[in-house]
């Protein structure tokens, strides 16, 4: 595996190959959510490259930007067993200079869910995602389904730039009580990671109703918030895959999402109905 930090050298190394390239960008603490989507990338491409940078642009001030776990070794080791061939790690110097260019998010999208909690988070995100797609020019990139806001608008900004890069959305892999899986969780307690879990039984039940045939979405969120009690919640939204708000369940197109704060974690999971 190489490891290149430079992203010019990257862009001219790419060049070379002539095969067709999957791309995984990433913050970094990778877990066995990251190493779902490096094997979906590897199951349909011939060159595989993964990112590790913690993107500065997508924090607010008072963030957890400088406590964010930073794993190099590690991440180095599991991209390489993984069979990924290039792992680019660049410096802050290395994507941003001074006076900028930003992508801005969409006025409505980009500023509802996470992007209300946070707003400006998701002018970071696409800025630094544009700037990866522009270095690694991937014919695929895989993105896991657990960041819904952040994949649509993705998906967004590839179709309304014409880019020609194919995103491709990865299902969330969770522990085998059903937490999903967050470079974040490393920052629960015990005691906390089990209030967590009140999260995916939410989600869980609001399957089963689903699967029941219960489509009010009042209902549904009655039931959910039940579940949720005592957590803090920034959100539970049932939505279309367009990020619309329903009345109504329809099957093959609602994403159900919820943010909630445990102790000073803030968590994010969704269910694709
Ligand atoms: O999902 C993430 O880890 C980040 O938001 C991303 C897409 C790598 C951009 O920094």
């Amino acid at each position: 595996m190489k490891i290149i930090s430079d992203a010019l050298e990257l862009k001219a190394y790419l060049k070379t190959i002539t095969k067709s390239v999957g791309f995984i960008p990433t913050m970094g603490a990778l877990h066995d959510g990251h190493l779902s989507l490096i094997k979906e990338a590897k199951k349909e491409c011939e060159f595989v490259v993964v990112s590790v940078f913690v993107n500065p642009t997508q924090f607010l001030a008072g963030e957890d930007l400088a406590k964010y776990p930073s794993r190099d070794e590690a991440d180095k080791k599991i991209c390489s067993l993984a069979g990924v061939d290039v792992l680019f790690l660049p410096q802050v110097k290395d994507i941003y200079g001074e006076d900028e260019v930003y992508v801005s998010a969409p006025d409505v999208r980009g500023y509802v869910l996470e992007g209300a909690t946070r707003p400006g988070h998701f002018n970071g995100v696409l800025t630094v995602v544009n700037k990866l797609f522009n270095i690694v020019s991937p014919d695929y990139a895989y993105f896991g389904k657990k960041d819904a806001q952040q994949l649509n608008l993705i998906t967004l900004m590839v179709k309304q730039l014409f880019m020609s890069v194919k995103i491709v959305p990865v299902d969330t892999v969770r522990e085998s009580d059903g937490l999903a899986l967050s470079s974040r969780n490393v920052y629960l307690s015990t005691k906390e990671r089990k209030e967590a879990l009140k999260i995916s039984t939410a989600l869980y039940e609001a399957s089963k109703m689903v699967s029941r045939k219960e489509f009010v979405v009042d209902d549904i969120k009655m039931s959910m918030y039940k579940i949720l009690g005592s957590l803090e919640i920034g959100y539970v939204e049932i939505l279309n895959r367009e990020f619309k708000i329903v009345e109504e369940i329809e099957i093959g197109n609602t994403v159900i999402l919820v943010e909630a704060l445990v102790g000073t974690t803030r968590l994010l999971d969704n269910i694709w109905l």
